[in-house]
C-alpha cells in the first residue's frame, strides 16, 4: 500500500493525540448522560474504537451503514440506509461518529432521520472535516471535529479508495495516478 501514498498527512501519533483530546472533551460534556455513540460504517471504525476506548464514562455502542448512490470520488446527495441501529434512540443523547464530512449530505440526512426518532439530543463528531467541499445549501457544522483537511484524496485509518487502504495506521494522501 505504501507505494500508492504521496505523503503522510496525519501520523499515527498525531491521530492518537487528537483522538484522546476529543475523547476527554466528549467525556466531560456527557459525564452523566450515558450517550449512544453511533458509528457510521465502515470508514469511522478505527476512529470510533480508539475514541471510545479513551472515554472513561458509561455509554452505549450502536452501528449504522449508509451509502450514497453513485459511487466514485464524489457524493451524489442521495443516501440509503444499508444497516440500521439495533436499539431505539428515543429519549437518548446521540453522538454520530464519522470519519469525514465532505459534501455534508450523509450527516445532514442522518441527523434528520435520527431526530425524527425522538432522540433527546444529537451531536456530530467527525475525525476529518473538508469544509471546502460542502455542497451548496448544506450548512452542517460538526460539534466535535478532529482535523480540518484540504481538498486532497485522503486514505487510511478507516478511509478507503475502492475498499483499499482502510487498515493503514495513519492518514495519507493518495497519489493521483492511483485514481485517475
Ligand atoms: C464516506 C464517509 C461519510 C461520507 C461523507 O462514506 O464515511 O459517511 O462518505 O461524505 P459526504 O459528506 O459527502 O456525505 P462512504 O460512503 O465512502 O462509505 P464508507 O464509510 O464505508 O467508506
Amino acid at each position: 500500500m505504501e507505494k500508492d501514498i504521496a505523503r503522510v498527512l496525519l501520523s499515527e501519533e498525531q491521530l492518537q493525540n487528537r483522538v484522546r483530546e476529543m475523547a476527554a472533551q466528549i467525556s466531560e460534556d456527557y459525564r452523566d448522560k450515558n450517550p449512544t455513540m453511533v458509528c457510521i460504517l465502515k470508514g469511522a471504525v478505527m476512529f470510533y474504537t480508539d475514541l471510545l476506548r479513551a472515554m472513561p464514562i458509561p455509554l452505549n455502542m450502536d452501528f449504522m451503514a449508509v451509502s450514497s448512490y453513485g459511487k466514485g470520488t464524489k457524493s451524489s446527495g442521495e443516501v440509503e440506509i444499508r444497516k440500521d441501529l439495533s436499539s431505539s434512540i428515543e429519549g437518548k443523547h446521540v453522538i454520530i461518529v464519522e470519519d469525514i464530512v465532505d459534501s455534508g449530505f450523509t450527516l445532514t440526512y442522518l441527523t434528520r432521520v435520527l431526530a425524527s426518532r425522538g432522540a433527546a439530543s444529537i451531536k456530530l463528531c467527525t475525525l476529518l472535516d473538508k469544509p471546502s467541499r460542502r455542497a451548496p445549501g448544506i450548512t452542517l457544522k460538526a460539534d466535535y471535529a478532529g482535523f480540518e483537511v484540504g481538498n486532497e484524496f485522503v486514505v487510511g485509518y478507516g478511509l478507503d479508495y475502492a475498499e483499499k487502504y482502510r487498515n493503514l495506521p495513519y492518514i495519507g494522501i493518495l497519489k493521483p495516478e492511483v485514481y485517475e
